[in-house]
């Protein structure tokens, strides 16, 4: 297909300004079994996400005896995607979005207090549509905060990316194929120190500047659709009682 043009009149295809997200639902506690569990809806993204542990690591060889170890598998599931047919479960994609994924959480999570023991945060793509890495650390820290472990802030993340030039927020599988950057940002909301930073292109110093404050001030809003979410989700069940 040929490249086609991203913004016309200040207006994406989609209709959205260069810094506004698409829409995100999260819903908490989908999976009975987990520890805890989310789903979210991020424009035509579909993700879960669930947390089992602390539970002791196994094998043995993987136990930390000071702190619990963070494990995570973000795998796309083989009918979420329309044109790519990349091997489903684990590839090397995979593999290394599970890691920075890792990353982010090994930074919040109060490890310390479960020495020796695991913590498993799955990550399924049910449906994909550009920047899904984002969309499922979103969606683990609810999960994770709805599963009781402690953390020292619940991280969000989103990608900021370049298109005719100009910087635009959380862009969708079109735009991720014909953009000339893509940086995909986590952040610690309350302390907004930045968990991750990928870079995909060349954006300007001026530019991956400009871009991190877009991401911290599109933050405001996905922090609180986070907590919305399980403020909702703790009414409901009291409600229930
Ligand atoms: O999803 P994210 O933007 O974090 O990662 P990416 O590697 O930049 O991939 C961009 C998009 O390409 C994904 O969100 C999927 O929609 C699509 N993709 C796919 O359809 N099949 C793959 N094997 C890999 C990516």
């Amino acid at each position: 297909m040929e490249k086609p043009t991203l913004i016309i009149n200040g207006k994406r295809l989609d209709g959205r300004d260069p810094s506004t997200m698409r829409e995100i639902k999260i819903s908490v506690n989908p999976i009975k079994n987990a520890a805890g569990s989310a789903y979210i809806e991020w424009g035509n993204n579909k993700i879960v996400s669930a947390i089992y542990g602390p539970r002791e690591a196994l094998p043995r060889h993987t136990q930390d005896l000071n702190k619990a170890v963070i494990k995570c598998r973000y795998t796309m599931a083989p009918f979420s995607s329309l044109e790519e047919h990349g091997r489903p479960g684990m590839n090397r994609r995979a593999i290394e979005i599970s890691k920075v994924t890792r990353e982010v959480f090994e930074n919040v999570v109060l490890t310390d207090l479960f020495p020796g023991t695991e913590i498993n945060i799955f990550i399924e793509v049910l449906q994909s549509d550009g920047g899904t890495r984002a969309a499922g650390i979103t969606c683990a820290s609810v999960a994770l905060a709805a599963s009781g472990i402690p953390m020292r802030d619940m991280p969000f993340a989103v990608s900021v990316g370049k298109a005719e030039d100009t910087l635009i927020l959380d862009m969708d599988k079109i735009e991720d194929n014909y953009s000339t950057a893509d940086m995909p940002i986590a952040v610690n909301p309350r302390t907004k120190e930045i968990n991750l930073l990928q870079m995909d292109g060349e954006l300007t110093s001026e530019e991956i500047h400009r871009g991190i404050e877009m991401v911290i001030k599109a933050g405001e809003i996905i922090s609180k659709i986070q907590k919305d979410a399980l403020l909702d989700h703790y009414q409901e069940i009291e409600e229930r009682i």
